[in-house]
């Protein structure tokens, strides 16, 4: 029983939410490493951007190393989901490890395009953030013929050899609305711009920028289920505060100050494509002690993308059972 006159509060459910499919392909990988493998499993940078899934699969037997020379010679690797650069590849090589990919096949799609926009004389745009590991990634695919831009202002003072051989490529974590403002800048700068077949920004972060776009104006306070240094995560919680709705990025149910909740009659409720469905009913559970609680989800679409795992795992998961 709740104090009279005091309305349950609502939690509203953004949908999609929490993990994509390059996300479950890139966590399965590490899995079915330790299951045929058996500990330790190296793997290099955070397999996804999530505290809790890295810590949960460091339990098991992964170890996560920076860089490949913590990687004992003749051990197993995995490549986290947001790829690497050719030159890190080729390292592995050199020292003979056992490479197992988990970069999402969207991510190899723009290194794919990377590769052959500059093979064909272009200098390639990339739009994103300095230091993100997608990034660094990606430029190395053609350090020589990419560069990176970070705002629309460093796009109006690039200098390029041939201005009629520009093409662009983008992070695939962006904000939507922001990517098409530096898009723009692009056609105006190079009227004769080679456009991308198809976006780069991927399904899951264009459809949680869309879920929380349907809820966020009847959100007094956004909570964004994910950690500091996953980009799709950080975009969600920006959506929010550019719509007027405070917002919070939260790690864990831990994370939220009860003060948050003062005067809120709905939480929006969302999470990044890195963060497990179970924090997110963790978070409901632990709004709900603070409170009567109703929950209501709304599902802008729905998702039925799935990617295949590498071949060298395939099949392992019988064999551990
Ligand atoms: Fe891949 Fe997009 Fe997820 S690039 S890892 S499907 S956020």
């Amino acid at each position: 029983e709740h104090a009279e006159g005091q309305e349950p509060r609502r939690i509203l459910l953004a949908g999609p939410r929490s993990f994509c499919a390059g996300v479950e392909r890139a966590i399965e990988i590490v899995e079915r490493a330790l299951a045929s493998r058996g500990a330790p499993v190296y793997v290099r940078k955070q397999i996804v951007h999530n505290a809790y899934v890295v810590d949960d699969l460091a339990r098991r037997g992964a170890v996560f190393v920076e860089e490949l020379d913590e990687v004992p010679d003749g051990a197993t690797v995995v490549f986290s989901a947001h790829g690497v650069s050719p030159a890190v590849r080729a390292e592995a090589e050199r020292r003979g490890l056992d490479v197992i990919d988990g970069t999402c096949p969207l991510v190899s799609k723009v290194h794919a395009k990377a590769r052959r926009y500059a093979a064909r004389g272009d200098t390639v745009v990339l739009i994103g953030h300095a230091g993100h590991e997608e990034v660094e990634g990606t430029l190395g695919e053609a350090p020589e013929s990419m560069v990176l831009v970070e705002t629309v202002d460093q796009i109006r003072e690039l200098s390029v050899p041939d201005p009629e051989r520009v093409s662009y490529l983008t992070q695939t974590t962006l904000a939507v609305d922001e990517t098409a403002e530096f898009v723009d800048a692009l056609r105006e700068k190079f009227p004769l711009l080679h456009e991308p077949p198809s976006e780069d920004i991927c399904y899951a972060t264009t459809n949680r920028q869309h879920a929380l776009n349907a809820i966020v104006a009847e959100a007094d306070l956004v909570l964004v289920v994910g950690s500091p240094n996953s980009s799709n995560s950080v975009r969600l919680v920006e959506l929010s505060r550019r719509q007027g709705t405070p917002a919070h990025l939260i790690d864990r149910a831990g994370d939220i100050d009860p003060a948050w909740l003062d005067g809120v009659r709905t939480v929006g409720l969302t999470a990044g494509a890195s963060a497990p469905p179970a924090l997110v009913t963790e978070v409901v559970t632990a709004l709900g002690e603070l409170g009567p609680v109703t929950v209501e989800e709304r599902e802008v679409t729905r998702e039925t993308t799935h990617f295949e795992l590498p071949w060298v795992v395939r099949g392992t998961a019988e064999q551990s059972t």
